[in-house]
């Protein structure tokens, strides 16, 4: 067992705050070497499923209910997502029928995180594109969170703008994305899983606004009392996202502020492109396959990846690369460098994003449907089966990881038995069609470490 491994078991406990987290504990850290070695080595892999609770048969709700404080139930309807580390489930408060999002966690999972996220989401919590959380207790052997329930995430809503988003929608993303990073860093954490998929919009009212979630891998980089940076190093392991990971991470450089923004170019690069040139390397090992990447990296010029997209794009990338590790990014300079190109490219702020439309054209499917099935009732593979015949597009098949020990969302289609016989939810309603895209693409993989 490699002895990052054996680090990892000595991870975080729940309970532990991350207000109290000092960078010498490395907590953060430590979790991430936890997800590092679970996501990189498909033997580590195994026994986690099998403690975890995500290696139970994919159709059986872990609980049925959870009841918190006073009269808050809430009932587990299917699941939504899986984890890393735990998977979240659809569920409905028992009194006001309000939707929410459960993330569930086994207590015996040998690396506990959720505590460390429910800590961190209070930290943040009242800013904007942070989820509320309902609720964090036990239930059974299971630790619970409940949180406000989220739309589609960044990835889901490329796949269905046909694999790529457009100039327009890239500049708003972007400046919304920025917003969220600013604030998360505000509060002295960095995210360090910046993807597609941990961002996700909100429902109702904030349909357009972009939340940032999965706190897995943030780490305190900023003393909160004595506000002192976090100190440099360079003997780090990977911790993130391969794909979208900023070129010092991948050298093994303590992440700071720097690195998320780079993150989030990469991933602007990727909306705007459909696939980034690192993507898709054969490789014969995970490490291998990192190196790989790191080197094509580093190879790819600036001007090369962003070649095809206004000079903005390479301006944000040179300033990101080019901060000092303790810098503070100017994000008002950065949100100008895109709102600048945005209108002078004419766009107009009229919340007409790429997939507004199509998000419609999916409801519009989904209501005649509904309509046209016996007793108005379509359960998730009903609607599956129904959007492949409708023709929906089929997914974006660049894969950079067709290895990957990520768990597909395949769960999205699960959970028929408890919603069979009810009207489908509008959670289940926006969920379900896309599940079919998310089962056949590969996710990027996840690595952590310290
Ligand atoms: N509040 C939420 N509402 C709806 N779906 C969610 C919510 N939070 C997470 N999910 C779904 O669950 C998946 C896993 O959650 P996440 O917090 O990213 O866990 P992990 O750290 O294991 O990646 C997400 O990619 C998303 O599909
Ligand atoms: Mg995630």
């Amino acid at each position: 067992m490699p002895e990052q491994y054996q680090n990892g078991n000595s991870a975080r406990q729940p309970g532990s705050v991350p207000h109290n987290v000092t960078h010498s504990q490395e907590t953060g850290n430590r979790n991430s070497q936890n997800k590092s070695n679970q996501m990189t080595s498909s033997k580590q892999q195994a026994p986690r499923q099998q403690n975890s609770g995500s290696g139970r048969p994919q159709s059986r709700l872990p609980i049925t209910e959870i009841c918190g404080k006073g009269l808050d139930s809430w009932k587990l309807v299917k699941k939504l997502g899986s984890g890393s580390f735990g998977d979240v489930y659809l569920g409905v408060n028992s009194t006001s029928g309000e939707e929410v999002a459960v993330k569930v966690e086994d207590l015996k999972a040998s690396h506990p995180q959720l505590n460390y996220e429910s800590k961190l989401l209070n930290i943040l919590k009242g800013g904007v594109g942070v989820t509320m959380v309902h609720y964090v207790g036990v239930e059974r052997s299971f630790n619970v969170l409940v949180m406000d329930l989220l739309g589609h995430s960044l990835e889901d809503l490329m796949i269905l703008s046909n694999g790529k988003f457009s100039l327009k929608t890239s500049l708003r993303i972007a400046d919304q994305l920025l917003h969220r990073i600013e604030y998360v860093h505000s509060k002295g954490f960095l995210h360090r899983d910046i993807k597609p998929e941990n961002f996700m919009l909100g429902r109702g009212e904030q349909c357009n606004t972009i939340y940032i979630i999965d706190f897995g891998l943030s780490k305190r980089f900023c003393d909160g009392r004595t506000h002192e940076h976090i100190a440099f190093n360079d003997k780090k392991s990977l911790t993130g996202t391969a794909r979208y990971a900023s070129i010092n991470a991948h050298r093994g450089i303590e992440q700071s502020r720097r690195d998320d923004l780079e993150a989030i170019g990469h991933m602007l690069l990727y909306f705007l492109r459909g696939s980034l040139p690192w993507q898709g390397l054969p490789a014969k090992t995970k490490e291998d396959k990192y190196r790989k990447i790191k080197e094509k990296k580093i190879d790819t010029q600036i001007e090369e990846l962003c070649a095809d997209f206004p000079s903005e794009f390479t301006e944000y990338l040179r300033y990101v690369r080019g901060l000092q590790f303790i810098d503070r990014p100017d994000y008002d300079y950065l949100r100008k460098v895109f709102s600048d190109r945005f209108y002078a490219e004419g766009f107009i702020n009229d919340g007409q994003y790429d997939w507004v439309e199509k998000l419609k054209a999916k409801e519009k499917r989904n209501r005649q449907q509904q309509q046209g099935t016996e007793g108005g009732t379509l359960n998730p593979s009903q609607r599956l089966h129904q959007s492949q015949e409708n023709g929906e597009q089929p997914p974006n098949e660049n894969t950079d990881d067709p290895n990957t020990t990520k768990q597909e969302p395949k769960s999205q289609t699960d959970g028929q038995d408890s919603t069979s016989g009810r009207k489908p939810s509008m959670a289940a309603r926006l969920f379900g069609n896309l599940c079919r895209s998310h089962k056949r693409k590969n996710n990027p993989q996840r690595v952590g470490g310290a």
